[in-house]
């Protein structure tokens, strides 16, 4: 096939192994699908820490259940990119661990305390929800066919925040106003969640004519905003003054973009961020200190397929 025919033939769900692609097609999926990959796994490094920080045993069972979803979420999305023929597990992993990998703006920054944690699972979550959603309908069939599973398990993820994101809001003073504060310093990277504007970004265009993606950052932004600026407010949240945001009159929302700090934002998609390197720094540590683990599981598998067939399963 060539991409004219990709495009033409183009739909949810239409390729698979099986299907001679050109390599531009499974270069660009590639790179979507390592990007989220590499998300799903430093997001979860992030929020690692409040297994045990957690004030109550719930909340750190919840924690618990969380994080191995999202590392479990990394591992099936990078066998959906590796079945694309480009890149090996191994060769991801490794980039991620180097700082060549690229990962969400939103794992770039700490998450130093409790009043934060909504601010992943309810608001990061919700917003990667509303994206995870539209790419069930991705061409790349491994791709979408994952996101069955994803989506299924980031539901349980945002009504986990969402219930802290209650108990907080529904606390003392002092708790209120700490969420507030954690909100007001979230809220910008959470729009800039989407991706810039649709006329700076380099990548849209091909991977919606080839079918990798159905809708636009603006469009996922907006509907984003949309529904979770009411949400935000039935919690007595108070929306910054900054980035502004236009009411359309019809309940639907728009932000002014261009009062969001989008030089802060490229940085960060560099890597190049002091965030950036702590976090891969944090990730770069453990792939070193499990490298044993690694070893002797490729040893084991190496003399069990010597043995027998049956070893070898
Ligand atoms: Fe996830
Ligand atoms: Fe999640």
């Amino acid at each position: 096939m060539d991409i004219e025919q990709v495009k033409e033939r183009a739909g949810p769900r239409e390729f698979s192994p099986k299907d001679d692609l050109p390599e531009k097609y499974r270069k660009a999926a590639t790179r979507m699908i390592q990007f989220h990959a590499n998300s799903e796994i430093m997001g979860a490094y992030l929020e690692r820490p409040f297994i045990r920080e957690a004030p109550s045993l719930d909340r750190k069972l919840a924690f618990s259940a969380k994080v191995q979803d999202e590392i479990g979420h990394g591992q099936l999305l990078y066998r959906a990119a590796e079945s694309l023929g480009i890149k090996s597990r191994e060769q991801m992993l490794d980039e991620l661990a180097e700082g060549e990998g690229k990962f969400l703006n939103c794992f770039h920054y700490p998450l130093d305390s409790w009043v934060e944690t909504p601010m992943i699972a309810f608001f990061v979550d919700g917003a990667a929800m509303r994206r995870q959603a539209t790419l069930k309908q991705s061409s790349w069939e491994p791709y979408a066919h994952a996101m069955d599973k994803v989506c299924f398990e980031e539901g349980f993820h945002v009504k986990h925040g969402e219930a802290i994101l209650y108990e907080l809001m529904t606390g003392s003073k002092a708790e209120q106003e700490k969420t507030q504060e954690a909100f007001e310093t979230w809220w910008p990277r959470i729009i800039q969640f989407f991706g810039p504007t649709d006329d700076k970004s380099t990548h849209h265009d091909f991977s919606a004519d080839v079918g990798l993606k159905t809708m636009t950052n603006d469009e996922l932004r907006n509907a984003f905003l949309n529904a979770y600026i009411p949400k935000a407010e039935k919690y007595g949240l108070e929306i910054p003054d900054e980035p502004r945001i236009r009411e359309n009159g019809d309940g639907t929302y728009e932000v002014e973009e261009d009062d969001l700090n989008w030089d802060e934002f490229f940085t960060i998609a560099k890597n190049d961020s002091p965030g950036s390197h702590e976090q891969i720094g944090k990730r770069s540590r453990t792939q070193e200190a499990v490298e044993w683990v690694r070893n002797s599981m490729d040893d084991w598998e190496t003399k069990s397929a010597g043995a027998s067939p049956q070893a070898a399963d």
